[in-house]
């Protein structure tokens, strides 16, 4: 009796059985035992070359993980195509530290991250700018096509594959991202296939304005968790082509559903691909009804639990940029920051304010020319994960506030809205 369920080709079987070497066996060991818990028949070629991997970050304790890197490179191992990765965790130039909370960073934290860094250009990272977890966006430039079949893990990059570019994508853990992409294979199951595609939840949009992107998709991914929902009524606000505005937003909506739940797929009615070529067709006949009006929206903001050790203070600092952002939200936050200031009266922001993005985004905002004037404002621009920084305990009595769902949920920071973030920024109702 065959030990694992999955039919290989024999190609495949050979690598299993050590014809590539010890280190691709176990390789492949590892990608079948994944299929074959999941119910995957077969694996499948990813026909979208270049991979996202999750893990972007050198905390001294994974230790397997750099032991198994550097037994891929001794091996001689790289991935087929080249791949992008999470953002880098520190920025000490623009996101400032104290000398106690850089010890931390340096020496508990992230005491592995340069080893780490040359592991990942051995075995196949894009390049030295390849630290985003918006990869698809064009200034980056990994971004599938429609049908596409990735090996990719980052719930709010899979997440935007899946519905907005329409490729096929499970949500992938550290380490099996990158084994796909060693092989070139991943086992067929969940999102790869039509039926796991099909929509088991009906949701229907009843609101008296656009909703706030993360706002919803928080709302949605806490009532479907892993399901894919259908949505109608967005395109109301929305539209029915996307545009860079409107992927900014999915890409917003999107990683709210995807941490506040865990979904790795929506459709939006008459805009996002499979949708408009589908339509109805795609929600299954069984499917469940979320209606969200206004008063639901409230609801959900009014849950969201102060996790500030007082919570009636101040915000210190806040985080815009998670997932990373857009360059066009980036020109928008700059011109509403001005703006604002213009009607508070003042100079400069009245809290540390940093804006997270891409390293080939920030590249090019860097030559327009919003970048003196975001920087006049006083604002920071990096490419770290904001996240990474509040994994540090010190961090925590900033009082971060935030417009990301995914930073409020996993870490202690306040969400707010982009108005209410912008009031906070510009100094509103305080006294000068
Ligand atoms: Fe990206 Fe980090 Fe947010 S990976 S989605 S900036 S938590």
């Amino acid at each position: 009796m065959a030990e694992y369920k999955m039919r290989l080709t024999g190609e495949q079987q050979a690598i299993l059985d050590g014809a590539q070497g010890e280190t691709m066996a176990k390789v492949m060991k590892t990608v079948v035992m994944f299929g074959d818990i999941f119910g995957a028949k077969r694996l499948v070629p990813v026909t979208h070359k270049s991979g996202h991997l999750v893990t972007s970050f050198g905390i001294g304790l994974l230790k397997p993980l750099y032991k198994t890197m550097d037994e891929l490179i001794d091996a001689g191992i790289k991935v087929q195509g080249d791949f992008t990765v999470d953002p880098r965790p520190i920025d000490y130039k623009n996101v400032k530290c104290s000398p106690l909370e850089k010890l931390l960073f340096n020496k508990l934290l992230y005491s592995r991250q340069n080893d780490y860094e040359q592991q990942l250009q051995k075995v196949g990272i894009k390049n030295k700018n390849g630290f985003t977890c918006a990869c698809y966006l064009p200034e980056v430039g990994n971004t599938p096509k429609e049908g596409n079949i990735l090996s990719w893990a980052e719930s709010s990059a899979v997440v935007f594959a899946n519905s907005v570019l329409g490729a096929r994508c499970n949500r992938n853990s550290g380490m099996l991202d990158l084994f796909g992409s060693v092989l070139g294979l991943v086992p067929e199951f969940g999102l790869l296939t039509d039926e796991g595609r099909k929509a088991s939840w009906r949701v229907t949009l009843k609101t008296t304005r656009k909703p706030t992107a993360q706002v919803l998709g928080s709302a949605i991914g806490m009532r479907v968790m892993e399901a894919v929902p259908y949505v109608f009524g967005l395109d109301e606000y929305l539209g029915t082509e996307l545009n860079d505005e409107t992927m900014a937003y999915l890409k917003d909506f999107g990683a709210a559903t995807a941490s506040n739940g865990a979904v790795g797929l929506y459709h939006i009615n008459n805009l996002t691909p499979e949708a408009k070529r589908l339509g109805e067709e795609l929600i299954r006949p069984d499917a469940k009804e979320y209606i969200i009006d206004d008063a639901e929206l409230e609801r959900v903001m009014q849950s969201y639990p102060v996790m500030w050790k007082n919570p009636a203070a101040k915000p210190g600092m806040c985080f815009i940029g998670c997932p990373h952002a857009s360059f066009g939200q980036l020109k928008e936050w700059t011109e509403n920051i001005e703006s604002g200031l213009r009607d508070t009266g003042r100079k400069a922001v009245s809290i540390t304010t940093i804006f997270t993005t891409a390293p080939d985004v920030a590249e090019a905002f860097r030559q327009s020319e919003y970048y003196p004037r975001l920087m006049a404002t006083g604002a920071k621009l990096t490419s770290i994960c904001p996240l990474m920084y509040t994994n540090n305990p010190l961090t925590k009595k900033h009082n971060i506030a935030t417009n990301s769902n995914k930073l409020r949920t996993y870490s202690a920071s306040r969400f707010y809205e982009d108005a209410d973030l912008l009031g906070i920024i510009v100094g509103k109702g305080e006294r000068k």
